[in-house]
């Protein structure tokens, strides 16, 4: 019947190119140090047991359909990834009850949908002895993330599966970056939360509608990422600040920020950032702002806390998804 499975993967957050992703162009994403936890124990055949503590504390009114009432949606995607793992691994008719624990606030832009799915797909097949590659992971997570995203690009999967620092292009070319020094983020949140879908789909819409400027926009997005990934290599932060400005401007000329991100992107330069941008679908969420260095980073949180933001120091999760054994990384 199998045994217990469990696992863990980390949440992330998009240094360029979130929405142009969708459309076809390179993004650079970052795995971080929020981390969704998942307990897969052989149940009943056919049953599929879903608990989770998952902070919908955090969630806003605001969720673009999904209420505070309305867990089960939340939990769906869940149930859906532990019935894919187990066709998988070829069990179609077994039997998963799962415990969920996510300390990444739902619907910040954090990748809090992709690190549960991604820890419950590796915890159910650990309960069926099966240790699955970073690829089949991010494929199967695949019919799970479009229940609540419509149609993902996957590079959310692609982040908090592989970890570390990171490059996608659709359809699915991955790879690692791997820096000798990691840049120094802060991210902050407006607590104003949403749904990824709505907002996507507006811009694929404006992308139709709007050819001409999208045709440029993704040229342009496509070089932005390029740079950062030099920059990035580098160690160059004032380069990599200038390109994250300008993927914010883009991102505000497609319609996705929210005035609350616009005035912690703006905080967040005024008090040192030497770059500023939304991050993750926009609407509301996060802002990601890149430091000088630790001390730089603290004082900018004490600043963005007064208005009103919450801040996270995170830092660079560098394993990705990964089996555990009471605890312990399995590999
Ligand atoms: O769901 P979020 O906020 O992590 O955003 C996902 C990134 C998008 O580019 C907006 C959508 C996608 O599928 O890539």
């Amino acid at each position: 019947m199998g045994r217990a499975g469990e696992a863990r993967a980390p949440g992330k957050i998009i240094l360029i190119g979130e929405h142009f992703v969708v459309l076809g162009a390179p993004a650079v994403a970052m795995a971080i140090n929020l981390y969704a936890h998942a307990k897969a124990r052989p149940a009943r055949p056919g049953n599929i047991e879903v608990e989770a503590d998952i902070p919908l504390r955090l969630l806003g009114n605001n969720m673009g359909g999904i209420r505070r009432t309305d867990s089960k949606r939340l939990l769906e995607p869940l149930r859906l990834a532990a019935i894919e793992a187990l066709a998988y691994v070829g069990k179609d008719r077994g039997g998963i009850s799962l415990d969920i624990e996510c300390e990444i606030p739902v619907g910040a832009g954090l990748g809090s949908s992709a690190s549960t799915t991604v820890a419950v797909i590796v915890a159910v097949a650990q309960s069926q002895a099966v240790s699955l590659e970073r690829g089949e992971t991010f494929k199967i997570a695949f019919g799970p993330e479009s229940y609540l995203h419509g149609k993902p690009s996957g590079v959310d999967q692609a982040a908090c599966t592989y970890g570390g620092i990171i490059t996608f292009t659709k359809p699915y070319v991955i790879s690692s970056l791997r820096p000798k020094r990691v840049p120094v983020f802060l991210v902050c949140d407006t607590g104003i939360h949403r749904s990824t879908k709505g907002l996507v789909s507006a811009v694929v819409k404006k992308s139709v509608e709007e050819k001409d400027s999208f045709k440029n926009h993704l040229e342009e997005v496509e070089k932005i990422s390029q740079g950062a990934v030099r920059a990035i290599r580098k160690e160059d932060d004032e380069e990599l600040g200038l390109l994250m400005n300008r993927n914010q401007e883009l991102l505000v000329d497609v319609g996705v920020s929210h005035p609350r991100l616009d005035q912690l992107v703006k905080a967040a330069r005024a008090h040192g950032a030497v770059g500023a941008k939304m991050t993750g679908a926009g609407g509301g969420g996060c802002i990601v702002a890149l430091c000088r260095d630790e001390k730089a980073r603290t004082t900018m949180a004490k600043a963005l806390r007064r208005q009103g933001g919450t801040p996270y120091m995170v830092s660079m999760d560098a394993v990705g998804a990964v089996g555990l054994d009471e605890g312990r990384a399995l590999k």
